[in-house]
């Protein structure tokens, strides 16, 4: 069965029964801050949910397009997805559990619709536990259809509950419904929720209660049913697959990577989990940018940024070296030509946004990826005089500071810094002939936090959505601030060549959002200054300048003029940042100022300088607010 016949089929089914056919909503919510992306069916049928009245009546199907990020540590494997389909049924105050799940079992098992096997599929029901009892109701009607006791799991709100799709709203217990995707001769007898052969496919959500500001749940004036059929999956079971990315909504996609890269998919199990993760992410990419979404540093660009990066990044370690991911794009276009036609009208949005992105993005790739193999012998299990390592020692040379420099000074993201060691800590464990040993997942979880540390020593923080949303996110916060560090070097030496050579540095205050500047000076600064001091950063910006970052003595760097801010602050070596040319050139830079850092990598990320401010703080001293904008 085609994807295309599945959703059809699908749509029959619920139309006979007497449902409207609604089309999916977009991936952007129109109307909801309170999340990124539409991640369920439900979403954009909130108000309806809670009693507004749908002009589709009370029973409506769709196919919804969804993207979620909360699994992306999944993606990989062959069930998970940051793009999907959601098949779903609704009803809005009409029929309830029993309809429900009796449509439920008959579409799925019925031989005049999909005729899966009875006896590879289980259910699970709500448990109960204080905010809601025990779903007998559910439970007995399984009961009813013939499903075993065994089939039958009570498992908690973890498991078993649904929403709401923000901190609040609709919301209740669900049943959801798995199949054995592992051998026919081996289904087990009861039904285990850890065991990852068997696959939710369906899920029959209760929507009864509103979760209120205060955390509690509250009766719905009306009961709702939301269900949520995963078409991938199920197309995957239905033709005896158990390896989603080998159905026809992903394989020309696999195939198109293969002939990129040139290794074969199922070759190794990295191989394998690259070339999921580089499809999955690029489906999901061209998605969103068939809606318009453009990748940024906040939010939803933010996401996008990431997926198109952890694509990148994939490919590379697939020894893919050209621009490539548009080549994907082409694919997935084709393999959704009929249904989402917004794909193939987007097309020159899409292949411009991200040929740009991934070039932006490949040099940083280089860069940080060049420094880690520098890292490489620090990778040391233990002490080489012992060589006779287990598995699960820690590479005692390397810390979340070294990490946290690969990104203040090249941009380079903490968690692929990380996917980056876990691979050259293979490689080092085979070169030394110890056998191939994984990075301990304690370690990663000490880089993680030795990073996040370090951070937070460095900047002052404010967590952003994207934090909680995409792994990683929390680094993006720091991106902005390195920025308006750099920003800073550049503006003292534009001060000193518009007002007086001998300005020097008061203090600072940076956000992501702003700078401040304080500055030994007496005279307020006319229009014409200003434009000056402008003119001259941004021309610094424009020029995309590099920005070196180097240690050395205290005396070396004063040797080489740099600027030393607070010199009383430094130990006896000391960071020195050079915007412009190398410190070894006998050349003056544009600047060069011992300094903590971070900063960025080179000018041209920086944007527009603008100076929004400026007064005096006290005598002789005045004070710039500025910003970068985008
Ligand atoms: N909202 C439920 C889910 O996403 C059912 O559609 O699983």
């Amino acid at each position: 069965m085609t994807a295309n016949e599945l959703r059809q089929k699908y749509l029959d089914f619920f139309r006979e029964k007497r449902h409207t056919i609604i089309p999916s909503a977009s991936l952007i919510p129109e109307n909801d801050p309170t999340v990124l992306f539409t991640t369920a069916g439900m979403h954009p049928l909130v108000p309806y949910l809670l009693g507004e009245k749908h002009p589709g009546g009370r029973r409506l199907a769709d196919a919804q397009k969804c993207i979620r990020t909360s699994d992306i540590d999944k993606v990989g494997d062959a069930a998970h997805h940051t793009f999907f389909e959601m098949l779903g049924n609704w009803s809005l105050g009409d029929y309830f559990k029993k309809e429900a799940i009796e449509w439920s079992w008959e579409f799925l098992t019925s031989p005049e619709w999909l005729g899966l096997d009875k006896n590879r599929l289980a259910v699970s029901v709500f448990a109960g536990d204080s905010d809601a009892p025990f779903d007998k109701e559910a439970f007995d009607i399984w009961r009813g259809i013939g499903m075993p006791e065994k089939r039958i799991a009570k498992l908690p709100k973890k498991n078993n509950w649904w929403g709401p799709a923000g901190e609040t709203g609709p919301c209740g217990p669900d049943s959801e419904i798995f199949y054995w995707v592992g051998d026919t001769a081996q289904v087990p007898e009861s039904f285990n929720d850890d065991n990852d052969l068997w696959v939710e496919i369906w899920n029959d959500v209760f929507m009864q209660f509103n979760k209120s500001i205060d955390g509690k749940y509250e009766k719905l004036s009306q009961q709702n049913v939301d269900t949520g059929m995963g078409l991938e999956r199920v197309l995957a079971v239905i033709n005896g697959l158990n390896d989603n990315y080998k159905t026809e909504l992903f394989w020309p996609m696999i195939q198109k990577i293969e002939e990129l890269s040139g290794k074969q998919y199922g070759g190794t199990e990295e191989i394998t989990r690259a070339m999921r993760i580089i499809a999955d992410h690029i489906k999901a990419i061209t998605f969103l940018l068939s809606e318009g979404l453009e990748s940024s540093n906040t939010e939803r660009g933010y996401v996008l940024r990431r997926l198109i990066r952890r694509a990148v990044r994939y490919g590379k370690q697939l020894g893919i070296n050209e621009i490539f991911t548009f080549k994907v794009v082409s694919v997935a276009i084709e393999i959704y030509r009929d249904v989402y036609p917004e794909l193939h009208n987007g097309r020159a949005f899409i292949d411009d946004q991200l040929m740009r992105e991934e070039e932006k993005f490949r040099k940083t790739l280089e860069t940080g990826l060049r420094e880690l193999s520098k890292m490489k012998p620090r990778l040391m299990p233990i002490p080489l005089s012992s060589l006779s390592v287990k598995s699960g020692s820690a590479p005692h040379g390397l810390n979340g500071d070294d990490l946290f420099n690969l990104y203040s000074t090249y941009g380079f993201p903490v968690e692929m810094s990380i996917e980056e060691i876990k691979i050259l800590y293979k490689e080092f464990n085979t070169e030394k002939g110890v056998g191939i040993a994984e990075l301990p997942e304690d370690n990663e979880k000490r880089f993680l936090d030795e990073f996040h540390k370090a951070l937070k020593k460095h900047q002052e923080i404010s967590r952003t959505a994207s934090a909680g949303m995409f792994k990683g996110g929390l680094a993006d916060n720091s991106e902005q601030t390195a920025k308006y560090h750099t920003a800073t070097h550049l503006l003292l030496t534009a001060l000193r060549q518009v007002l007086d050579e001998n300005i020097s540095q008061k203090g600072s205050n940076i956000t992501a959002e702003k700078l401040r500047f304080d500055f030994s000076h007496s005279e307020k600064m006319n229009e014409e200054q200003k434009k000056k001091i402008e003119e001259l950063v941004n021309g610094a910006i424009q020029k995309n300048l590099p920005v070196v970052c180097e240690e050395m003595s205290f005396d070396e760097a004063k040797e080489k003029n740099a600027t030393g801010v607070f010199e009383h602050k430094y130990g006896e070596l000391v960071k020195v940042y050079t915007i412009g040319i190398s410190s070894t050139s006998s050349e003056s830079p544009f600047s060069r100022e011992i300094c903590g850092g971070p900063h960025a990598s080179s000018t041209g990320v920086l944007g527009r300088f603008k100076i929004i401010k400026e007064e005096a703080v006290s005598a002789g001293v005045r004070r710039i607010k500025a910003v970068l904008e985008q």
